[in-house]
């Protein structure tokens, strides 16, 4: 229990701002101006250019001891999507067909619910989960096109069910099954990446098993003015491994590369998995966390469920040991406890959370 109490501590909320989905529904001709994003570059870069489609790693090959060279080589694509792209699309990942298309359904349902229904589960004041929006730290702050249900859901002592829908009637389960196995499949890859940085099997796993999970939907309705707006607004995840599925088709996400906005094709029902800030640190900066963003459309909604995995409460955020034996340390090391403090007392604002553990 006072575990419990510990790791629920209260590390500051978000301001409340209008819900964009119904404001969507109003069918207005312009968009209020604290939505409208003069600074954003929108021009688009061709999605036709292969070379900058992010990498696709295959699962199934990276876990097949009988074969004796794809393993070796898909681990060696992956090392290369860490390093070079710090984003990939993971495919035949083994999280059962049922489990993701129960999750999408009721998903779906939760956001199709009356406003008045969702709002039972608003966010309070100094609390990061529940519905609304993320990241407001000031009236004057410019918002995103966008809603979303965060949830704490791991270690499974740390969730409020205050926060976790109880409509549709299976929400529930059927997000304790999608967290159970998304999991596990971020255990795995860490532990890929491990042994691709060098160090022995359990550096990092044994820091993230016990480790936090959270899970943000993000809803992006329709915009009139979507070349105005973004659904989220650029940022680095500040967590270790983000695996983010599409509840339904169409395309937003967009990540920086050789300084431009570059448009992710989702495979359908492959995670897009990204590195984030604490691997980045963790691997003393082999690995990079890459600046991405949502942008809107004029059509469709769009819905996104990102399952961000940290360290557990106790560890340290800093250069793994092993490795700063080989080069000196690029970042500076703190507990757990004050990087998420830290993290939460900022607004999204690019990678400006690294550049303040840069040494
Ligand atoms: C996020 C995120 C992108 C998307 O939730 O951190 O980057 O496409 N989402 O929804
Ligand atoms: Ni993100």
């Amino acid at each position: 229990m006072e575990n419990e109490q510990l790791q629920r501590i209260d590390y500051g909320g978000s301001l409340p701002v209008e819900n964009v989905q119904a404001l969507a529904s109003e069918n207005l001709k312009e968009i209020p101006s604290r939505y409208v994003r003069p600074e954003a570059e929108f021009d688009q870069v061709s999605v036709e250019d292969h070379s900058l489609e992010i990498p696709t790693i295959d699962m199934s090959k990276l876990l097949d001891e009988k074969h004796p060279l794809s393993p070796h080589e898909e681990l060696a694509r992956l090392h290369s999507a860490c390093r070079d792209w710090g984003f990939f699309q993971l495919i035949n990942h083994g999280v059962p067909k049922e489990v993701v298309e129960k999750m999408k359904i009721d998903t779906h349902e939760f956001f199709q619910l009356p406003l008045e229904k969702k709002k039972t589960y608003a966010q309070l004041p100094n609390s990061i989960e529940g519905y609304g929006q993320a990241f407001v730290q000031s009236e004057e702050q410019k918002l995103d096109w966008g809603d979303m249900l965060f949830l704490l859901a791991r270690p499974v002592s740390v969730r409020n069910m205050r926060f976790w829908p109880t409509h549709p009637t299976s929400f529930r389960e059927s997000m304790d099954k999608y967290s159970q196995e998304l999991h596990k499949v971020a255990i795995y890859l860490l532990r890929f990446m491990s042994w691709n940085l060098g160090l022995h099997s359990e550096a990092v796993t044994s820091l993230f098993e016990d480790g936090r999970q959270g899970l943000r939907t993000n809803f992006y309705p329709p915009c009139v003015q979507a070349n105005k707006a973004l659904g989220i607004s650029p940022h680095s995840d500040a967590t270790g491994l983000t695996l983010l599925l599409h509840v339904n088709d169409g395309q937003g996400l967009q990540i920086k590369k050789y300084g431009k906005w570059v448009p992710v094709k989702p495979i359908p029902d492959a995670f897009i998995v990204n590195i984030g800030d604490v691997i980045e640190i963790m691997s003393n900066g082999e690995y990079k966390s890459i600046e991405h963003r949502a942008v809107v459309n004029t059509e469709k909604n769009r819905i996104s469920v990102a399952a961000f995995h940290g360290p557990h409460t106790k560890a340290m955020v800093g250069p793994l040991p092993e490795l700063v034996k080989k080069s000196p340390a690029k970042y500076k090391t703190i507990s757990n406890e004050d990087y998420l403090r830290l993290l939460l007392s900022r607004k999204l604002d690019g990678k400006n959370l690294i550049d303040h553990m840069k040494l």
